[in-house]
């Protein structure tokens, strides 16, 4: 449902992501790994359309190197971010409902509660009053309800405690039984059992992808195997 073919992505003249090629299945989890600096989130984001690559990228088989973000976005494919922005002025409530596919308070009221956020917390205002990890989980929210074809979530459990890790977890498998696919950009290894599949991200290039005990464990010895 996604193909990535030698996708390439410069900034300020230097090449940060390096001819990738990836596949990620209908109903498939596929986790991104490697280690700081890698490229994951210039990876996201040109998948997204927020950078300008070479290459091509196939999204249920169409190519869709033309389309802006909000085309791609109105696709179905959603970018939660490492670093949620913030709304001031914006209620969590009327954020989660614009994000909606169906708008209703009882779906939100069921997203909420399943990313392990209080109720109280739906009345406040999306600004510094919340959390790193709180905004995190409201943003995890809106992909929920939003209903996406494909999910990339970029460290959805950083900035988030440990506890939380399972509810993350039962977040990503509610969108793969919806047979939505998930790209999931973690370090963790707990949060890395969700996947399907996973490819480890070396200086911006493909190491390997596969099976996901086996990719794990092979990053866990060795997380960036290109390197010499
Ligand atoms: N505007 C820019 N100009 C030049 N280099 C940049 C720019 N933005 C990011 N980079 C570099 O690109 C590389 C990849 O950054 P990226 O944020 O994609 O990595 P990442 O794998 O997501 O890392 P992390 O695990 O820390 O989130 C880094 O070395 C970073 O310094
Ligand atoms: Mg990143």
């Amino acid at each position: 449902m996604l193909e990535l073919r030698n996708l390439t992505v410069k900034k300020d003249g230097k090449s940060i992501v390096k001819n990738v090629n990836l596949h990620v299945n209908r109903g498939e989890v596929h986790v991104l790994l490697g280690v700081n600096g890698s490229g994951k989130t210039t990876l996201a984001q040109a998948i997204m359309g927020i950078y300008p690559y070479k290459g091509n990228i196939f999204f249920e088989g169409k190519n869709i190197d033309s389309l802006s973000v909000w085309e791609r976005a109105r696709l179905g494919i959603t970018l939660a971010f490492q670093e949620p922005a913030r709304f001031e002025g914006l209620l969590v409530k009327d954020y989660l409902i614009l994000s909606a596919k169906e708008k209703s308070m009882e779906n939100v009221k069921l997203a909420i509660k399943t990313v392990g956020i209080p109720y109280s917390i739906l009345f406040e205002e999306i600004g510094e009053n919340l959390s790193g990890g709180e905004r995190k989980r409201v943003e995890l929210a809106a992909v929920l309800l939003m209903n996406p074809k494909l999910a990339i979530l970029d460290e959805p459990d950083s900035g988030v405690d440990i506890l939380s890790f399972s509810l993350i977890s039962d977040v990503i498998l509610r969108m793969k039984s919806h047979n939505s696919s998930v790209l999931l950009i973690t370090h963790s290894e707990d949060m890395a059992n969700v996947g399907d599949k996973a490819t480890i991200l070396c200086e911006g290039k493909v190491a390997i992808t596969g099976e996901r005990n086996k990719v794990k464990n092979m990053f866990k010895y060795s997380p960036c195997p290109l390197k010499r």
